[in-house]
């Protein structure tokens, strides 16, 4: 799967924005027709939307749509005019506030009807379901596993916290009053332990105090560390930061590569067929590599370069 380290909200509604935005350095581009976009100017934005997917410019990004949820009257209309207009240069569908199974198997439905009339790739335009109240939360599991098109699981943290009553106002900071552990930590597990049970990315949602990229750093290397794979990015300011969080360390990506290939060389026959080894000043074994692996993974997917080689001892002669 393509990483998703940065993921750059963009409203539909400013072709500046969205113009701007496709040279930026994001894994993903999200554009914008729900919240981000005042309800007189939702119509508009389509066709803004499918105007900018149709033009050259982009990068490598990964390009998203965020549609309106589906207990408003705007959410089949957007599906259609995007998909109908921009559907060969679509990655996938962020659908908001999801709270159970049906509203990913409606717009699974949709697409694939889509898909067919229009002589597209059935089965290609991904969903991401965001997790925004705590309906969606006690039922992610079969959000999660709805549609095959599932690539990614998003926390929508502004939601969340008015739709639980949490009395804080400030996106990403522990509520007042609220003085020990993490407030949400049981939200965030819950969507990472779902992500990792049926293969797909968990992607933390925004800090909202832009010019705070401290704060930022801060707030995505919590959840970073956590496990997820990537954070929302409002503004230019976040994206550097973004990236690096959520990729390996160069040391740990180095590391990462050597332990796979002094594993893969001590298990192999030639390299005397050990199951446990001795790598430098620590024993690794299979979950050593199952580690190593990850961080492997992501390095890669990132397009980072390794800048140690594994030198294999004298093979062993039996
Ligand atoms: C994003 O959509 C949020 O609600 O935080
Ligand atoms: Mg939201």
């Amino acid at each position: 799967m393509k990483p998703r380290r940065s993921v750059l909200a963009c409203p539909g509604s400013n072709p500046k924005m969205i113009e701007k935005a496709k040279g930026l350095p994001v894994d993903e581009v999200f554009l914008d027709l729900e919240d981000a976009v005042a309800p007189a100017a939702k119509v508009q934005a389509r066709a803004n939307i499918v105007a900018a997917l149709n033009d050259s410019g982009w990068g490598n990004q990964l390009r998203v749509v965020r549609v309106n949820d589906w207990t408003t009257e705007w959410t089949y209309a957007d599906v259609i005019t995007v998909v109908e207009g921009a559907g060969v240069a679509l990655d996938a569908i962020l659908l908001p506030k999801v709270t159970d199974a049906g509203q990913v198997r409606a717009l699974d439905l949709l697409l694939t009807q889509l898909e067919k009339a229009h002589g597209l790739e059935v089965g290609r335009i991904g969903i991401e379901p965001q997790l925004e109240n705590a309906l969606g939360l006690r039922n992610i599991d079969e959000i999660a596993t709805a549609s095959p098109r599932v690539q990614a699981l998003v926390f929508g943290p502004a939601d969340f916290m008015a739709s639980i009553n949490m009395r804080t106002l400030v996106v990403g900071e522990q509520p007042e009053g609220y003085d020990t552990g993490d407030a949400y930590h049981h939200i965030l597990m819950t969507i990472l332990l779902t992500a990792r049970a049926h293969g797909l990315q968990a992607i933390d949602g925004p800090y909202l105090q832009i010019r705070d990229v401290d704060g930022f750093r801060r707030a995505a290397a919590r959840t970073a560390a956590l496990g997820f794979d990537g954070k929302w990015v409002l503004h230019p300011g976040q994206i550097d930061a973004a990236n690096e969080i959520f990729s390996p360390r160069q040391a740990d990506y180095d590391r990462a590569e050597l332990i796979l290939d002094a594993y893969a060389f001590h298990t192999s026959e030639h390299g005397g067929a050990r199951g446990a080894v001795m790598l430098g000043d620590e024993m690794i074994d299979e979950a050593s590599a199952k580690m190593a692996q990850v961080i492997a993974d992501k390095g890669r997917a990132a397009g980072m370069t390794r800048t140690t080689r594994f030198t294999p001892p004298n093979a062993r002669s039996e």
